[in-house]
């Protein structure tokens, strides 16, 4: 991951381009930029991606996998993220299933992984992470929700290192995930989860749920016990979780 490297200084979006590129580069291939004009997060909302500030950057992957399994790599790069904080900033971050990155109860990171696919086939997943590195401000509406490593912790790094050590992650634990399974992967989930054990609201495909987290199971779904004791299996969703 990462032998072929793009970088841009200002973007529309690294999913956007990685998305043009897919079919035309090798596998493992980083587009990385200084600057997003138009940011995407998750279910449509915009992701502030200020110049040089934070680590904005796709992964093109071609995995042999099934592309219900894609979402598990969501999974295989949030524990990837929470690694490289901990070897460059000392800290431990959590998963908020399943896929931003919290620190001190506040988002340092957020993931959106994309594919295209066939029936049975992968053409290729995308990857993308947007990490708060140096920044130092961020909007009214979301002080409170939003911070920055180094509001957190009071250092600064420098962007690469943290850029390298996600990298050397990923590859650790994406071909870990591919050659043991998301069995592999599941207890380090469950282990960095601040999700697990919480009550939590999670709107899904299936409607909106309230319970608790339980566990995360081995399809690398969430499982929530509802009020009534039914237990549920989330594939995704947007979640909730009371107290943050
Ligand atoms: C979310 O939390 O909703 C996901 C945020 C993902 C942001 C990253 S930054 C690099 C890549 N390019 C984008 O447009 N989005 C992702």
């Amino acid at each position: 991951i990462g032998k072929n490297y793009i970088h841009k200084l200002v973007i529309d979006s690294t999913n956007n381009f990685a998305k043009e590129m897919a079919s035309k580069v090798p596998d493992g291939t980083v587009i990385i930029a200084e600057e997003q004009i138009a940011g995407r997060g998750r279910l449509g909302r915009s992701w502030i991606s200020q110049k040089g500030c934070g680590i904005w950057m796709s992964i093109i992957l071609k995995p042999n996998i099934q592309p219900q399994e894609a979402l598990n790599l969501t999974q295989v790069a949030a524990i990837s993220v929470v690694k490289a904080i901990e070897e460059v900033f000392h800290v431990e971050s959590k998963i908020k299933w399943p896929n931003d990155i919290i620190l001190n109860n506040k988002k340092v990171c957020g993931i959106l992984t994309e594919m295209s696919s066939e029936i049975d086939k992968i053409n290729y997943v995308i990857i993308g992470i947007g990490v708060n590195v140096n920044c130092d401000n961020f909007p009214e509406e979301l002080k409170g929700k939003a911070t920055s490593l180094y509001l957190e912790t009071n250092s600064k790094v420098d962007r690469k290192k943290l850029t390298a050590s996600i990298l050397n992650n990923l590859e650790f634990y994406y071909n870990a995930y591919l050659q043991k399974g998301f069995e592999y992967i599941r207890p380090i989930c469950i282990e960095k989860s601040i999700t697990i054990g919480r009550q939590i609201k999670v709107i899904a495909n299936e409607g909106e749920i309230e319970g608790k987290a339980v566990t995360i199971d081995n399809n690398g779904s969430l499982v929530v016990e509802t009020k009534e004791g039914k237990r549920l299996s989330i594939m995704s969703g947007d979640v909730s979780v009371r107290g943050l």
